[in-house]
C-alpha cells in the first residue's frame, strides 16, 4: 500500500514511512496528526493518545470502527468458535467516553462522537466479501483446505440471514466513532 501510494504520488511536500503506531511519535511537531481506522488493531492503544496527541503542535483526530458487537463480529466469533478457533486476534475498540475521558486534559478541547453509516453493498454474499477483507482475516488465517472452505459457507450464510439481501443491495448498518482533540489557542506552542 505505501509503495503505491509513493509511485502515485507527485506532491513533494508528502512522505511516506512504515512503523508501529505502538511505538510512533511524531518526529517533528505537526501541526495536525490524523488516524483513520487503524487504532483499533493496536492493543491498549488508549493508553497510548494522549502521548501521539501531545506531538501534536494544534490537534489530533482518529476515527475507529465501532462495530466490534455487530451481528457481523458476533457470528465471525460464534462461527470461529464451532471450528475450534477460539484465540485470533480481536480488534480493541473503547466506548466513545473513555477516548473522550483519556483525551480531555487541561489545554484541550476535545470533541468524541459517533455515527452509524448504513453502506448498501452490491452483489452476492456482500458482507461476506467486505469483511473478509477486514475484521474476519485472523480467523481465516488459521484455517485451511475443507475445513475453511466449511467456515465460509457457514458464516456466508450466517451473514445472509442477519444482513438480508434487498432489491437495491445488502445493508450494512457500520458504528463508527470519530475524536478530535485540539489545542486550546492560549496553551498552543
Ligand atoms: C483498515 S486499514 C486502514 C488503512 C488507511 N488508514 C485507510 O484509512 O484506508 C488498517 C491499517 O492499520 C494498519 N496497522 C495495523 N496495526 C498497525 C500498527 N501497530 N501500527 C501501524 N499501522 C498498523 C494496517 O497495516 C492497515 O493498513
Amino acid at each position: 500500500m505505501i509503495e503505491r501510494a509513493r509511485a502515485d504520488t507527485t506532491d513533494p511536500r508528502v512522505t511516506y514511512e512504515v512503523a508501529d503506531a505502538a511505538a510512533w511519535r511524531a518526529p517533528e511537531r505537526p501541526d495536525v496528526i490524523v488516524s483513520n481506522a487503524m487504532f483499533q488493531w493496536v492493543g491498549r492503544h488508549i493508553e497510548l493518545l494522549p502521548g501521539i496527541a501531545d506531538g501534536a503542535a494544534r490537534a489530533f483526530a482518529f476515527q475507529v470502527p465501532g462495530n466490534q458487537d455487530a451481528p457481523s463480529h458476533a457470528l465471525l466469533a460464534a462461527t470461529a468458535t464451532e471450528f475450534g478457533v477460539t484465540d485470533f486476534r480481536r480488534v480493541d475498540v473503547r466506548e466513545p467516553v473513555e477516548y473522550l475521558a483519556a483525551l480531555q486534559r487541561p489545554g484541550w478541547t476535545v470533541d468524541v462522537w459517533e455515527s452509524t453509516y448504513l453502506h448498501v453493498l452490491q452483489g452476492p454474499d456482500a458482507v461476506y466479501e467486505w469483511i473478509s477483507g477486514t475484521g474476519a482475516r485472523p480467523v481465516l488465517a488459521r484455517l485451511d483446505g475443507a475445513e475453511r472452505e466449511e467456515f465460509i459457507a457457514r458464516y456466508k450464510a450466517e451473514l445472509n440471514i442477519a444482513y438480508p439481501p434487498q432489491d437495491f443491495g445488502t445493508v450494512l448498518p457500520f458504528r463508527r466513532i470519530l475524536a478530535v482533540a485540539t489545542r486550546d489557542q492560549e496553551s498552543s506552542a
